[in-house]
């Protein structure tokens, strides 16, 4: 994986299995500290201690159909080669979050690439679930709560394309203006 989105998905994915009704995405960064983060937390099924202490050795997986899981593994290797810091926390029937931490400036730190466009797939297309994603770059700040959309929306669909389009456009308006193409 070459972008840390594309693990951002992963993640929310294992959310998304265990039956999260409300999925929370956090990206914080702060350039004069030289420090990024990223979180994934969930209400999803959680799981045991014993799972939780095998989930990031990539030998461990619950899925039949291919017998090494890499996400989390591969989550907390992107943090561990870029001078930072992973963080696991579950418990069952609960919920579970997961924390990534990277220095920004670090060589081996992996590009966020598309961000948004991970964002505006997560909320279009999984509708009986909600999201909330905050980011916070320096002093600037935006969220995204579809709940608040769907409040505003009514009945009408996050999937239906005029609202696709305003999604897509509001959240890379707001991405740019938070933090531009430095991460
Ligand atoms: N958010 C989560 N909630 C509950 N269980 C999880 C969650 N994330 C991961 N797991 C458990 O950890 C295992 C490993 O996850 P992962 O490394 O992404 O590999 P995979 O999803 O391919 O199995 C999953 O199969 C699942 O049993
Ligand atoms: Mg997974």
């Amino acid at each position: 994986m070459r972008e840390l989105a594309l693990n951002i998905l992963d993640i929310a994915e294992n959310s998304l299995a265990a039956g999260a009704k409300l999925i929370g995405i956090s990206l914080t960064a702060d350039f004069d500290e030289d420090r990024m983060e990223i979180g994934i937390t969930d209400d999803g099924c959680g799981m045991d201690k014993d799972t939780l202490a095998r989930v990031t050795d990539p030998f461990t997986t619950s899925r039949t159909t291919r017998s090494v899981g890499m996400g989390l593994p591969l989550f907390k290797f992107s943090a561990e080669s870029a001078g930072g810091r992973f963080h696991i926390e579950s418990e069952k029937g609960k919920g579970t979050s997961v924390t990534a931490e990277y220095r920004i400036s670090h060589i081996d730190r992996m590009p966020l690439g598309d961000f948004g466009g991970v964002v505006l797939q997560l909320v279009t297309m999984n509708q009986g679930v909600d999201f909330r994603v905050a980011v916070k770059v320096g002093k600037a700040e935006g969220v995204l709560d579809t709940r608040e959309v769907r409040e505003i929306l009514g009945d009408v669909p996050l999937d239906a394309p005029e609202i696709r389009a305003f999604l897509r456009d509001y959240i890379q308006e707001n991405l740019v203006s938070i933090y531009g193409g430095r991460l």
